[in-house]
């Protein structure tokens, strides 16, 4: 089979693929490739951990985006292909094969772990096992097989609409309310690729049902569009890119007839131009609030949406580093050539004002509504200002929980500001959700929040910037780059400590250290508590 492989492919060297690379989405591909090669084992046909956190553990995600990195890049004498239908079909040996297992259908996370399922290994979602991966390695195999058909053997091909239909089906046993699962339609990321996964695979192998059932969630996906033009999963560095990437898939590889080729294209440029005023060009970061977010900085913590970004307005412009490695949550510089192989067609999406507006800064405010069922009570009301060298993002929300509309509270970011200082560096607060229901004002320099049901026990947490300008922090008039003024009913001092890598109270957000900088009511307090914040610069 290999040696067939081989030939194969030596006919499609430098052939017609539809694929053809150029500019930064070439230069991600093969600047990505060039870093992920280090880890390939080619022994397993898989490639190591690249955190280097794992004792040279595979893994099977980023072995896939590998894959396709592989086939964009067709080199190495037919290798880089024989070793992309290894990594394929290593990848769908391991899948889980019993109809009877919840997790049927899910791909590993790495090739050392026990059966999931068993009594050393008990199945918990998104531990043991991740419900997700049947469509992260799901689009990187609809990605494969629509890009790179023509170079790989039939069997590979057979192989892997096997293994989506298996895939598929597991798929679509989740939902919201099952099992502990939480794929409500609102939950954007998962909700569109799933959408896309499985209405392709039930295009492909003739399952009318399959299809429906793709499209029966995208209706879903889009009813809630359709209510304020905005994703339920809104504003985040990381996970609004996937949205858009599983739009993508929508737009360009479903029947024209299908509603997801109908209404890809135009939620894609709806949630663009949100992103697009959100996003402040010279400070190269998404303004708040984030419904999820893992950093607080997105030149210092790679967020996927800059590889979306990237090819449109270049790599640093985005908030990559030129050598992405180097930063944090770099893991997602493995999706770099699955994005680049998408980045012709998805920039083609955007319109022209959309792409200035990436690239040209100009201070203005951003509205708009947002809603997450079931665990919006009420409409979200989000108000973001961007100004020349701060921004300050907010919402009113009114949730099930203090978890917030995504049931996450550690990622849940409802009212943040950003600031650019000392020649370069972001300065940041945030407010950590203690509330199931909070107001938000946002205008120019200001920031005002108030805890409508709130009373004499509430907080306001934030977590604050370090610098090395300061490296001793008492309060909020060491916090670097802004003077911060705090006024309300609050307790105007408020309890400092530090949270570290190597020691403090806490540690780290994700990988961030930072100052925790707290405000309780006065002793007595009766009314509504609030807290204004007034920057200068
Ligand atoms: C798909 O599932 C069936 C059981 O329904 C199993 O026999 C088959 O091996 C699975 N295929 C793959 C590619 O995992
Ligand atoms: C067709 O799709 C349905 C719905 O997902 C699934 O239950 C059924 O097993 C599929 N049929 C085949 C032959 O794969
Ligand atoms: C958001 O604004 C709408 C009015 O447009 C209002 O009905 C809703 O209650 C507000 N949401 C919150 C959480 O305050
Ligand atoms: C802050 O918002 C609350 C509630 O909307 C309002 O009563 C208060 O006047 C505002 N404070 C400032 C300083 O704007
Ligand atoms: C805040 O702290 C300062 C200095 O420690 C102290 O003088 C002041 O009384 C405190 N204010 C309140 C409201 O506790
Ligand atoms: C903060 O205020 C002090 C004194 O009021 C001023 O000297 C300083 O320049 C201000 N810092 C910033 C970053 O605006």
């Amino acid at each position: 089979m290999l040696s067939r492989v081989v030939a194969l492919t030596a006919i499609y060297i430098g052939g017609a693929l539809s694929t053809t690379l150029t500019g930064e989405a070439k230069a991600m591909m093969e600047d990505s490739m060039a870093w992920m090669d280090n880890f390939f084992d080619p022994k397993e046909n898989l490639i190591f951990e690249v955190q280097s956190d794992a004792a040279m553990n595979h893994e099977t995600l980023e072995s896939v985006w590998y894959a396709v990195g592989l086939l964009a890049r067709n080199g190495n004498q037919g290798q880089d292909v024989s070793h992309a239908e290894g990594i394929i079909t290593r990848v769908i040996d391991d899948q889980y094969k019993d109809p009877a297992d919840i997790w049927f259908g899910v791909y590993t996370k790495e090739p050392e772990e026990p059966y999931v399922g068993t009594a050393p290994y008990p199945a918990t979602r998104y531990g043991s096992w991740d419900p997700n991966w049947y469509d992260f390695v799901g689009t990187a195999f609809v990605t494969i097989y629509e890009e790179f058909g023509p170079i790989l053997s039939a069997s590979t091909k057979e192989y892997m609409l096997e293994s989506m239909v298996n895939s598929s089906i597991g798929n679509s046993r989740r939902g919201g309310d099952v099992d502990g699962d939480n794929l409500w339609p609102a939950y954007s990321n998962p909700a569109i690729m799933r959408a896309a996964t499985t209405t392709w695979t039930g295009v492909k192998t003739g399952n009318k049902t399959m299809q429906a059932e793709g499209e029966g969630y995208a209706q879903q996906i889009i009813d809630l569009w359709d209510l304020h033009k905005t994703l339920s999963e809104f504003n985040s560095p990381t996970y609004t890119g996937i949205s858009l990437f599983g739009l993508t898939l929508w737009g360009k590889y479903m029947p024209k007839s299908s509603i997801l080729a109908q209404r890809g294209p135009d939620i894609f440029r709806g949630t663009f131009s949100t992103v697009a005023q959100l996003w402040h060009a010279g400070m190269r970061n998404l303004a708040g609030p984030w419904d999820r977010s893992y950093s607080f900085n997105m030149q210092t913590s790679l967020g996927h949406l800059s590889l979306l970004l990237a090819p449109i307005i270049g790599r640093e412009e985005s908030g990559l580093r030129q050598n992405p490695w180097i930063m944090s949550h770099a893991r997602d510089w493995c999706w770099a050539s699955l994005i680049a192989v998408h980045a012709e067609y998805f920039t083609s999406l955007v319109p022209q004002n959309v792409k200035k507006m990436l690239k040209e800064f100009s201070p203005h405010t951003w509205r708009g509504q947002v809603y997450y069922p079931p665990f919006d009570l009420e409409t979200r009301n989000i108000t973001t200002w961007l100004g020349e060298k701060l921004m300050i993002g907010a919402q009113s929300y009114h949730t099930t929980s203090s978890n917030g509309p995504d049931d996450n509270n550690e990622q849940f970011h409802p009212a943040v500001a950003q600031w650019t200082y000392n020649n370069g560096d972001i300065g940041w607060l945030d407010l950590r959700a203690s509330v199931p229901h909070l107001l938000v004002d946002v205008s120019p320099n200001r920031l005002n929040l108030t805890y409508p049901d709130g009373d004499a026990s509430s907080v306001f947490t934030f977590y604050a910037s370090p610098s090395l300008l300061q490296r001793n922090v008492q309060g909020w008039s060491d916090i670097q780059g802004v003077n911060i003024s705090i006024s309300g009913n609050v307790d105007p001092n408020a309890t400092v400590k530090f949270a570290g890598r190597f020691g403090g109270s806490y540690g780290p957000y994700y990988d961030y250290n930072y100052w925790y900088l707290q405000h309780t009511m006065p002793a007595g307090f009766e009314g509504t508590p609030e807290l204004v914040i007034d920057f200068t610069y």
